[in-house]
């Protein structure tokens, strides 16, 4: 494909605005000739992002994030350069050039298609309105006027040419209702009234299926009562690829900047109904197993994907599907998990019932890839005994082969291997040398090898990073720290205590009021970085007197590790050879100060 001339990029940004831009998407308030907002890269509740029409460019103060508007849909809607040129380019009726136009032609072929599907879309939207009952299936359904505004749900009414008529007029027309896969055409002849085609989508709520740039490409309807087929869905045509595309990528985009996982569920409903619950990450496959190109789309945007699977037979069967497509996928630095729901309920039906903490939970607490495959495999081996691990490592033997090479594998065979109750290099070899282990007169198991589970390192927050960040948001509590406390950092060898150290200097002798005060200060200085990651993570920390006493409470045990430390070190020199008189002095000075602690249970 070829490049997109620069000047063309220019032109974007003069006709973009940026206000409106953003504004489609953060809630903006007028402050002067500018924009304020609650930033939507990072957690605050003070507004510090600020949008300007004059500059057309916005900027946070509590983060640093700033750019243009191209810039801002790149980060905030997860597009690439050349999906965020389309998008502001389609906003304002612009036709993106290419250098040397290479598929113009193929891309200006689709774009009646495209149009003609944004026609029908708001027809069926329209239709959705004017009839009474529809309406009232999806309230009952649950769902709100905005939620179903935002997925543009709609109604096809029950009749065999409504959209043949008013959007195929002429033979073009037609062909092209035909190609967006709107209406089919009769076997065996025409009708009485000499026509041949009619509509597919009648009597039914439509929901419109859009590509990750918002454009219709598909439809999927669900019949109102009972009937069948309850659901469906619009052929492939050449705008719609069921293996590509995610229902709701669109509105998951365009629902939050900072993307940390995705849910993949199995129906429209799922997903509608988990958005309008505050789950605005929820996706589903059409009807497909998960392709790799979906998984593509999903590791592009997020590093963790969660697949919920209802907890009835089907639902187990679909999951273990999923899971021997996510096989190939697996590596370091992307995490997998199934999520199977009680039965009976699909995620429709559980977050009405339990909402969306509880679900969120069940999210959180999903089986990771590994641990599922193990738990499945066990339960159909007697782990018990020499063969029924044997049986085990046979059908992982498998499934383990579809796991690319790497870090994970390495892991996951280590984790087989200790259930199968074999060194992990020797299953390996057992496996390569592809003897069935299952057989009999095949490698003896060994009993399980006991492994303590692994422990994390020491959680959130050393105390110097506890002290920084409370500076961090309240930059004005230093002064609160006296002499004596700040004194007490001196003897400190912690990690990031210097960086400590200047932060209460500065602010003591240079107060500061506000986070980005700070960030300014130390941008490109040593430790600015550090201090940009630390605020922008989310903290608890409800107010400044409260900061200020964890602060004071930090410096104090901070001092007093130092002082055990510097205790510890004299107490052995003086049973070396004897401490100096300076020494000594401050020994006895220690003891005392440490005694203080102690007393106080510290
Ligand atoms: P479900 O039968 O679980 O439907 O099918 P659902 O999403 O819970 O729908 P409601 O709650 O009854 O309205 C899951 C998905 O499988 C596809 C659709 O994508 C559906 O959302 N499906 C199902 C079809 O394509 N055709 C069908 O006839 C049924
Ligand atoms: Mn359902």
């Amino acid at each position: 494909m070829g490049r997109i001339p620069q000047n063309f990029i220019d032109e974007l940004i003069a006709r973009a605005d940026i206000v409106e831009v953003i504004g489609a998407r953060v809630q903006l308030k007028k402050a002067g000739r500018e924009y304020k907002a609650c930033c939507p890269f990072h957690n605050e509740k003070t507004p510090s992002f600020w949008v300007s029409p004059d500059k057309q460019f916005y900027h946070c103060f509590g983060c640093g994030k700033h750019g243009t508007v191209l810039g801002f849909l790149m980060d905030h809607d997860h597009m690439a350069f050349p999906e965020a040129v389309e998008e502001l380019a389609t906003r304002l009726g612009l036709e993106v050039p290419r250098e040397g136009g290479v598929d113009s032609g193929a891309r200006r072929a689709d774009e009646p298609l495209f149009e003609l599907m944004a026609r029908v879309a708001r027809f069926y939207e329209e239709g959705l309105a004017r009839d009474a009952r529809a309406r009232q299936y999806l309230v009952q359904r649950g769902l709100a006027p905005e939620t179903i505004a935002r997925f543009g749900l709609g109604y096809a009414v029950n009749s065999w040419n409504e959209v043949l008529r008013r959007f195929g007029a002429a033979e073009p027309d037609r062909q092209r209702l035909t190609d967006a896969g709107l209406i089919v055409e009769r076997e065996g002849g025409q009708m009485r009234d000499g026509e041949r085609h009619y509509d597919r989508f009648r009597d039914r709520i439509m929901f419109p299926i859009r590509d990750a740039r918002g454009r219709v490409i598909a439809f999927g309807g669900r019949i109102i009562d009972a009937g069948e087929p309850k659901y469906l869905n619009s052929p492939e045509t050449v705008l719609f690829h069921k293996g590509r595309e995610l229902y709701g990528i669109y509105e998951t985009r365009r629902a939050r900047a900072n993307l940390t996982r995705l849910v993949v569920v199995e129906g429209y409903m799922d997903v509608v109904r988990l958005h309008q619950s505050g789950v605005d990450y929820a996706l589903a496959t059409l009807g497909t197993a998960t392709t790799p190109e979906h998984f593509r789309r999903i590791f592009r945007l997020v590093p963790a994907v969660v697949f919920a699977f209802d907890g009835d037979r089907a639902g187990r069967a679909a999951a273990w599907r999923a899971l021997q497509q996510a096989l190939p996928e697996a590596r370091e630095g992307r995490e997998i998990r199934f999520l199977f729901l009680p039965e009976g309920h699909d995620p429709d039906t559980l977050i009405g019932a339990e909402g969306r903490e509880a679900f969120e939970q069940r999210l959180s607490g999903a089986v990771p890839l590994s641990e599922y495959l193990v738990r499945e495999l066990s339960e159909q081996s007697e782990l018990a005994h020499a063969d029924g691990r044997a049986r085990f490592a046979e059908s992982a033997r498998p499934l383990f082969a579809r796991v690319p090479e790497g870090v994970y594998r390495e892991l996951l065979l280590e984790r087989l291997a200790e259930v199968v109750g074999l060194p992990a290099q020797r299953l390996q070899e057992l496996w390569t040398s592809g003897r069935n282990l299952a057989a009999p007169g095949a490698a003896p198991a060994a009993p399980a090898r006991h492994r303590p589970p692994a422990t994390r390192g020491a959680g959130r927050g050393s105390l110097v990073r506890q002290a920084i960040v409370r500076l961090l948001h309240y930059p004005a509590i230093a002064a609160q720290v006296s002499l004596a406390e700040r004194a007490g950092l001196d003897a400190s060898e912690e990690p990031g205590i210097d960086l400590l150290r200047e932060l209460l200097d500065n602010l003591r002798e240079r107060p500061a009021q506000i986070s980005a005060q700070v960030i300014q200060r130390w941008s490109g200085r040593p430790g600015g970085e550090a201090l940009q990651k630390l605020l922008e993570r989310e903290e608890v920390i409800t107010d400044a007197a409260a900061a200020a006493g964890e602060l004071r409470g930090a410096l104090e045990r901070l001092a007093g590790l130092a002082a055990g430390r510097r205790l510890e070190a004299l107490e052995t020199k003086s049973r070396a050879g004897g401490l100096t008189q300076n020494e000594l002095e401050e020994f006895q000075q220690l003891i005392q100060k440490m005694g203080h602690h102690d007393a106080r249970g510290g």
